[in-house]
């Protein structure tokens, strides 16, 4: 590893000239994490199941003066990300940064929680996580670097009596994940560390945002008082997309407001 010298070190946050994929890049944290990359300079393919609910996050990529693609993309499907990732080694000839963001939640109470409903969540969170790293993570053994970032949860972290027995263990998997492939991945110059949010507003959480009385249980966990937001998880990513995290892997970064401190 090289020294940096101060010029560099200034600029060790910009993402110029970088090229990363996000999946699930029509969602909420999806988007915003495509267009947060962006800004700091870098080009971004988005994937997800269907291309129309992707232009979006294409069309403000490309309004920052930066190159955006979108691939159709079922990230349980492994043929499908391997299509996908040979498309962008076509198209772009590298890939820099990879953030799995694609992501389901189901709540139901344990006992009653369908065995279908717990498989899909299972199959979304852990093995759609795991697909990605896979393939793109043969690509960036093969370039010698690459940082990859998961996202996790703070149901990762402890239980919930809110029915979180699918999306708490997809995403405690998703965690270890992590570190198995930073642990597995380090000898070849490759990051993987993980962002675990506590709450935001998204479609996945439209349920507890409705429920007065399930939204204070949620809120009284959080020191800082209120739900993240979408630009919470911007700086996370540009820092663990970027050279600053060089020395950073297997880590879990909770942007939680202080849920997980106490
Ligand atoms: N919203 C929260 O409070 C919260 C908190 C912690 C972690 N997260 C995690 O953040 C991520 C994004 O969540 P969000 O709140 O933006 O939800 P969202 O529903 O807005 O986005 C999720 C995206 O994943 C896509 N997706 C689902 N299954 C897919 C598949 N098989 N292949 C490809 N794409 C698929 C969806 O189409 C959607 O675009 C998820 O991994 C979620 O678990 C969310």
């Amino acid at each position: 590893m090289e020294i940096m010298n101060n010029e560099q070190l200034k600029n060790m946050f910009s993402l110029e000239g970088k090229l990363a994929i996000v999946t699930g890049g029509a969602g909420s944290l999806g988007e915003g994490v495509a267009t947060g990359l962006a800004l700091h300079g870098c080009d971004v393919v988005v994937t997800g199941r269907t291309k129309e609910t992707l232009d979006k996050t294409v069309a403000e990529v490309e309004a920052l003066g930066k190159k955006a693609m979108a691939i159709v993309c079922d990230v349980t499907k492994e043929d499908q990300v391997i299509e996908m990732v040979q498309k962008v080694k076509e198209v772009f000839g590298k890939i820099d940064i990879l953030v799995t963001v694609a992501g389901i939640a189901k709540r139901h109470p344990a006992e009653d929680f369908p065995v279908d409903d717990f498989r899909q969540v299972i199959d979304i969170n852990v093995t759609g996580t795991f697909i990605p790293c896979k393939i793109v993570g043969a690509v960036m053994k093969e370039q010698g670097y690459g940082k990859i970032i998961t996202v996790s949860s703070v149901r990762a972290f402890a239980g919930h009596p809110g029915g979180y027995a699918a999306y708490g263990t997809s995403k405690g998997a998703v965690n270890l994940l992590t570190k198995q492939l930073a642990t597995e991945w380090a000898k070849y110059n490759i990051n993987v560390n993980s962002i675990a949010p506590t709450i935001f507003w998204t479609p996945l959480t439209q349920e507890v945002l409705e429920d007065e009385k399930l939204k204070k249980i949620f809120m009284d966990r959080i020191p800082m008082g209120r739900a993240a937001l979408v630009q919470d998880m911007v700086g996370a990513a540009v820092f663990l997309g970027s050279s600053a995290s060089d020395f950073i892997t297997g880590q879990i970064l909770y942007v939680d407001g202080g849920c997980t401190a106490g």
